[in-house]
């Protein structure tokens, strides 16, 4: 990947701030070969008080800081995980409709977590803080981490998927990309985000265990590995205080036991109080104004640090913090100029959504197409010709190119196979209504099909797929109130607009039918998977999506995507329902998270439930055969696990190797089995290769309520290895001893 490394002269930060200087007499927060927490110094003792309040809360939807006078310029914040979002007003969220505000779209959180490729998000990372810099943006948004804990939430799409593992693993390879590139990520929601509804009062009740287990795995990876410098205080409230401003959370873990040394940052307009946010933890109070110098972090902060009810070592700490931030960013020194939607940025968001796609079934391998002997193909479906990168609100990019799915199949089909379109159905364009209802929701659908439109949709799809060899519905969801978006959930698993129904008509006459899903959660098949021979889970693509997903329907890429979340049969199944309304959406303003460590996979297996489709599930073009689990070595609290993973089909392909975890012997309840560690593999046909799997004393171990620390309980731990939660062939013991992290 290309990078300009900045070249840096003397005079350009001689003369910042109408500075002159002499490189003698530079000033030690000027002075680059200081070390940073020096410069902070000099730089904190210059300011006056009103200087220091300036930079712990906003100045503009997506700024603040800034000290003239001294040369020190705002902190530029902009969302979020999939780009760098267009540019909007100071005081508002209306877009300015510039003309060089567009970006490279990556494909969204659960898209990136079913690619298991660790590396790969690394330089997805590298590349959006690339875009940052080109953009002026200090600080990138992301990632989100919160855990898909049920599968109505309308934010999971943007999210890395139920487990925290896999969740941690992608996380820090983000936030290491993204701060490799001088570009600052800021890992949100801390903490308990789970849903939208009521995202802004909801109080949660989950056990300290699940807390630790479950919920702030990732986060706590984000810091201690990835070395993330800022963090996002959630909406929600936990144990009666909102997190943006929760004493337990920011003070005492985060940045008590973790040792967090960078800001946390409130999401837009999470705080709700002067002396909690000021006392207990948050150092940069951010929101859309437009009256700034009214935050609880602005005037009324000042007047109490004035009067001595603030410390004005607790300002110079939150002050410090953002001030790290702005240093990281190399602001001070001159900084990259980075760059923008230049191809090789384009090629790592196709790779993404290559690698991302989940076969999910192919009987009588439909897939791939052999354009050889497919000489006719309808596309069917109204997301064959929608784009997704603007959409789902804050995480939304102006993308500089999107490829629809149509655009992407008719390149690649080329001009001898004939390719036909029909829409089939409409999406119903639903729009919120204020206020909501007591569970947080209400909607009127603007447009929703009428039945002679749905009929007359209807037949002419089967009219194009009756005189086609081949069929490609491309259904799922959208970014929009009640489906894939932030601020609501969705009602339930179905797919909207009758998409079920035509899909089953489309088998009946056409028995080729291939099911492309573009969306960021799992939908209902129950009515129609067993008529249907071929179902790809596509999920969004960013801005290459279309081409991404021809190069997988026509064989160019092999897929090996594996589901970041379980595909349940139905709502019913998912652990949130089992409790009710006071276990999702919740009630009286709390919602109890009666299923504890129970989220996910964790819950189907120990339940014994059979999903739709379990986590880490996902087909390829060819086959893989596992051997010879060896324990290769066990340390006090570690071990090193071997495999043989073979291609035995007759094409190359990738093949995530994923290891779980028991513990039979521990005296407090743990799930049946917990990934803890996966490896993807790529392997020539007839190949093998050996894969070695780590295990960290965290692989064994337990949170201990009783003496608040992680523990192991010394024995034989279970060890799993295979290609899905549900499929693993290889199975083990490995030895450790106790041990108390
Ligand atoms: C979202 C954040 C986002 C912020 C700024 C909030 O509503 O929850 O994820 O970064 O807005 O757009």
């Amino acid at each position: 990947m290309s990078y300009a490394t900045p070249v840096l002269t003397l005079t350009a930060f001689l003369f910042l701030g109408g500075l002159v200087a002499s490189a003698e007499s530079l000033p030690a927060y000027r002075d680059p070969s200081l070390p940073v927490e020096k410069r902070i110094d000099d730089l904190i003792s210059r300011l006056t008080l009103s200087e220091k309040i300036g930079i712990v809360h906003a100045a503009g939807t997506f700024r603040s800081g800034s000290v003239p006078r001294l040369g020190v310029p705002y902190l530029y914040t902009d969302d979020g995980p999939q780009g760098v979002r267009e540019e909007v007003g100071v005081t508002s969220w209306g877009p300015t409709g510039q003309t060089d505000d567009y970006a490279t779209a990556m494909p969204p959180g659960a898209t990136v977590a079913a690619t298991w490729d660790p590396a790969l998000i690394e330089s997805m990372g590298q590349a959006l803080g690339e875009e940052c810099c080109a953009r002026g943006k200090n600080v990138l948004l992301a990632p989100g981490v919160n855990i898909a804990r049920t599968p109505l939430c309308g934010r999971n799409y943007d999210y890395y998927g139920e487990d925290p593992w896999l969740t941690s693993r992608i996380a820090v390879a983000y936030i290491r990309g993204l701060q490799e590139r001088q570009t600052v990520a800021c890992v949100k929601h801390f903490a308990l985000n789970n849903q939208e509804v009521m995202r802004g009062t909801i109080d949660v009740d989950v056990d300290e265990r699940a807390l630790r287990e479950i919920y702030l795995p990732a986060f706590e990876a984000s810091v201690r590995e990835g070395g993330v410098l800022s963090i996002m205080g959630a909406y929600n409230q936990f144990r009666g205080q909102h997190c943006a401003e929760n004493d337990y959370l920011l003070n005492q873990v985060l940045k008590g036991e973790w040792g967090f040394r960078g800001a946390v940052i409130s999401d837009w307009g999470a705080v709700h109080d002067t002396r909690e946010a000021a006392m207990n933890g948050c150092d940069l109070e951010m929101g859309s104004g437009p009256h700034f110098d009214d935050y609880y972090l602005a005037r009324a902060f000042e007047k109490g640090v004035q009067d001595g009810t603030y410390p004005m070592a607790v300002l110079d700490d939150k002050v410090r913090r953002n001030l790290r931030m702005l240093y990281a960013t190399g602001v001070m020194d001159g900084r990259s100029a980075g760059s923008l939607n230049t191809p090789e940025h384009l090629a790592v968001s196709r790779q993404v959504a290559q690698e991302a796609m989940v076969l999910l079934k192919n009987d009588g391998a439909l897939l791939p197409i052999d354009p050889t002997r497919c000489r006719s193909i309808a596309v069917i479906g109204e997301n064959a010709v929608r784009t997704f990168a603007a959409g789902g609100n804050s995480a939304g990019v102006k993308a500089f190119r999107e490829t629809t799915a149509l655009a992407g199949i008719l390149e690649r089909a080329g001009d001898k196979t004939n390719v036909v379109f029909s829409v089939g159905y409409r999406q119903p364009i639903v729009h919120l209504v204020w206020p909501r209802d007591k569970a947080g929701v209400a909607r009127t659908e603007l447009t929703a099909m009428s039945p002679e439109e749905q009929t007359t949709l209807a037949d002419r799809a089967i009219a194009a797929a009756r005189s086609s060899d081949l069929v490609i519905f491309v259904g799922g969801l959208i970014h929009q109130a009640t489906y894939d978006d932030e601020g609501t959930d969705r009602r339930d698993l179905s797919l909207p607009a009758h998409q079920s129904e035509l899909i089953s008509r489309l088998a009946a006459v056409n028995p080729h039918l291939v099911v492309v899903l573009i969306d960021g959660s799992p939908v209902e098949m129950g009515g129609w998977l067993k008529s249907v021979p071929a179902v790809l889970q596509a999920w969004y693509g960013g801005s290459e999506a279309g081409r991404a997903l021809a190069s997988v329907l026509f064989g160019d890429v092999n897929p090996s995507g594996r589901l970041p979340i379980t595909f349940p049969q139905s709502l019913e199944q998912t652990p949130t329902y089992a409790g009710g309304a006071r276990a999702y959406p919740g009630v009286k303003g709390v919602v109890h998270y009666d299923e504890g460590l129970l989220v996910g996979y964790r819950w189907y297996d120990t339940k014994n439930l059979k999903p739709l489709f379990p986590f880490g599930y996902g087909l390829s073009y060819t086959s893989f055969a596992y051997s010879d689990l060896k324990v290769v070595s066990a340390g006090a609290d570690a071990a090193r696990v071997e495999c043989t993973v073979k291609n035995t089909g007759d094409r190359a392909g990738a093949e995530v190797v994923e290891l779980y975890v028991h513990d039979g012997h521990a005296p407090v309840p743990r799930p049946v089995k917990e990934l803890k560690a996966f490896a993807k593999v790529t392997l020539a046909p007839g190949e093998s290769k050996v894969v070695t799997l780590e295990l960290g004393p965290r692989a064994f171990a337990y949170y201990s309520t009783g003496t608040r620390h992680w523990t192991v309980d010394g024995g034989d731990f279970d060890v799993q290895v295979g290609g899905s939660s549900r499929d693993l062939p290889l199975s083990g013991t490995v030895r450790v001893a106790n041990a108390q992290l």
